[in-house]
C-alpha cells in the first residue's frame, strides 16, 4: 500500500533550553535543576546542590542558541522545517519559581525567538517544562512532591500563555512525565538522597501533583487560546518480552503500564485500575483533595507527544536500569546498537505509534527520535553522517507504515537538529544533529555551525513529503 504523510505534516526538530541555550545567568535567569548538573554527573540521584566551580558545567554555554538563534532558525528553515519544538525555561520567567512578576527580559527573549520562527512560517512547538524546575523550588519544597508547586506552575501557564497567544498554537506540560518513576531528579525535582525506595511515594505523589497542574494548565490553555492544541508528553521508547514465558509477556505489559499509567490518566481522565493496585502493592498512598479527580477527568489532553529512540527485551528476572532513551534490560540479539548502546528499531517505531494510538484514539505527535554518534570531520572539512542519515530514513519509512495503518500522527521532530548538550550525559560528543556545532566536551570550540550530509538529506525528505527517502551518494 502507497501512503503518503498528510499534507499538512509538521516535519521538523525539537531540542531543550537548557541543553541549547546557555546564558545560564544572562538577563536575570535564575537556576533550574539542570544548571547544578556537571558533565558526567550521575542524572538518578543526585544531590540538590549549589554550583561548584570545580566542576565544568556544559550546559552553561551549552551551544549559545541564546545568541545564535537567528542562525539556527535560517539554517531550520532551509531545511523546510514546518515547526520547531523547544522548551521556555521557566528560570527565565520565573527565576525562583515564587515570584508574582515574570522577568520581561526573559519575555522578549521568547518573543523574539517565536517571531524569528514564525517569519519563516514555523509553527513554535513549546514544551512548558523540559528538565527545567527552578532550582530554589527543588530545594525548598523537593520539587513536585510537594503540591506547593501546582498554583506556581499555574501562574506560570498562564503568564507564558497570555503573552504568546498570538504565536503558540502548539503546547506540551511536561517532558516526558513518566520519567518522574525512573529519573526523578530530572523529570520532577526530586531529591532522592539517602531514600531507598521510599522515593517512590514521593515519585507518585509528584505525579500526582503534576497531573492536577497538567489539567489546570489544559483548562487555561483551552480558555485563553480556543484555537491552541495541548498534549502531554512521555518518554515512550519501548519493552519486548525476552521469552515467550508467560511470566515475561504479563510482566512486559505490566512494566510497560508504568509508563501508559500516566497517559491513561492525562488522556483518558482516571487513574486505571492497575495504578491502584501497583501503588497499594509498592505502599503508596496518594494525598488526594477534594476536586482534584474531577478536573483531572475533565481536563484531558488534545495529543500525546512522546520520544522513541530504541526498545530493550524485560524479563521478570532481570532488573531494569534507565536513562534518557528508555529502559535498558537485555540485549535484543536482532537489533544493532549505536555507540551509546541504544538498539536501533525502526519496526519498534511503527508498533509503538500502532500501541498508542489504538489505545488513545487521539492524535499522536513524535515530539523526539533521532540518533546520537560521533561526527567524523573529513580532511575537507565535511561530515558525512550515514548513520544518522540511515537511521532517519528507516524511522521515517515506519512512520509511512504507521499512517498507512491509520495513526493520526500531527508530525516528527528530529531531536537535537543542531548539536546541542546531551540530557543523559552532560556531553557535546554525543551528536544528534544535522548541523555541527564547533564545541568539545570540555568547552573549547568556536561554536561555528556547519553543514553535516545529513542536512540536505532531511531537507530533500520535508521538500517531498517523506516520499523519497533514497541516500546520498558520498
Ligand atoms: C530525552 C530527553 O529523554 O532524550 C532529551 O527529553 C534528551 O532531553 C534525549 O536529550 C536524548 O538523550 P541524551 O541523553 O542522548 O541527550
Amino acid at each position: 500500500m502507497t501512503t503518503t504523510f498528510p499534507k499538512d505534516f509538521l516535519w521538523g526538530g525539537a531540542v531543550a533550553a537548557n541543553q541549547c541555550e546557555g546564558a545560564y545567568l544572562e538577563d536575570d535567569k535564575g537556576l533550574n535543576i539542570s544548571d547544578v548538573l556537571p558533565g558526567g554527573s550521575d542524572r538518578f540521584a543526585h544531590i540538590v546542590a549549589e554550583i561548584d566551580e570545580k566542576n565544568y558545567y556544559p550546559s552553561h554555554e551549552a551551544v549559545d542558541f541564546y545568541h545564535h538563534y537567528k542562525e539556527d532558525v535560517k539554517l531550520m528553515a532551509e531545511m523546510g522545517f514546518k515547526c520547531f519544538r523547544t522548551s521556555i525555561s521557566w528560570a527565565r520567567i520565573f527565576p525562583t519559581g515564587e515570584e508574582i512578576e515574570p522577568n520581561e527580559k526573559g519575555l522578549r527573549f521568547y518573543d523574539e525567538l517565536f517571531d524569528e520562527c514564525l517569519k519563516y512560517g514555523i509553527e513554535p512547538v513549546i514544551t512548558i517544562s523540559h528538565y527545567e524546575t527552578p532550582l530554589y523550588l527543588a530545594k525548598k519544597y523537593n520539587g513536585w512532591a510537594s503540591r506547593k508547586l501546582i498554583p506556581l506552575f499555574e501562574h506560570y501557564c498562564e503568564t507564558i500563555f497570555k503573552r504568546y497567544k498570538s504565536k503558540v498554537k502548539y503546547w506540551m506540560t511536561f517532558n516526558e512525565i513518566n520519567n518522574t518513576l525512573r529519573l526523578p531528579y530530572l523529570a520532577a525535582a526530586i531529591d532522592i538522597k539517602n531514600k531507598d525506595t521510599s522515593w517512590f511515594g514521593d515519585a507518585f505523589q509528584a505525579s500526582h501533583n503534576m497531573f492536577v497542574a497538567n489539567a489546570k494548565a489544559v483548562k487555561l490553555c483551552h480558555e485563553l487560546m480556543p484555537n491552541a492544541r495541548i498534549g502531554c508528553m512521555l518518554s515512550l521508547s519501548n519493552v519486548y518480552p525476552n521469552t515467550c514465558k508467560p511470566e515475561d509477556i504479563f510482566e512486559t505489559y505490566n512494566f510497560r503500564r508504568r509508563s501508559l499509567f500516566y497517559s491513561d490518566v492525562m488522556m483518558r481522565g482516571k487513574y486505571p485500575g492497575y495504578s491502584l493496585r501497583m501503588m497499594e502493592e509498592m505502599g503508596v498512598k496518594l494525598d488526594i483533595r477534594k476536586g482534584e479527580l474531577e478536573l483531572i477527568a475533565k481536563y484531558t489532553n488534545d495529543y500525546l507527544g512522546f520520544s522513541y529512540y530504541r526498545t530493550s527485551n524485560f524479563a521478570s528476572n532481570v532488573e531494569m536500569k534507565y536513562n534518557t532513551g528508555g529502559s535498558v534490560g537485555i540485549d535484543n540479539p536482532y537489533l544493532e546498537k549505536s555507540d551509546w548502546g541504544w538498539a536501533i528499531d525502526p519496526i519498534g517505531f511503527r508498533y509503538t505509534c500502532n500501541e498508542l494510538y489504538d489505545r488513545y484514539q487521539k492524535p499522536i505527535f513524535i515530539v523526539e527520535n533521532g540518533l546520537g554518534t560521533v561526527d567524523t570531520i573529513a580532511a575537507d572539512g565535511s561530515i558525512y553522517d550515514l548513520d544518522r542519515m540511515k537511521y532517519l530514513a528507516k524511522h521515517v519509512a515506519a512512520l509511512r507504515e504507521a499512517i498507512a495503518d491509520g495513526c493520526d500522527i500531527l508530525g516528527y521532530t528530529w531531536w537535537g537538529p543542531f548539536d546541542i548538550v546531551s540530557a543523559g550525559t552532560g556531553e557535546m560528543k554525543k551528536r544528534y544533529g544535522f548541523i555541527y556545532v564547533d564545541k568539545d566536551n570540555d568547552g573549547n570550540g568556536t561554536l561555528k555551525r556547519r553543514k553535516k550530509a545529513s542536512f540536505d538529506y532531511y531537507k530533500k525528505i520535508i521538500s517531498t513529503n517523506g516520499a523519497d527517502l533514497a541516500l546520498p551518494e558520498k
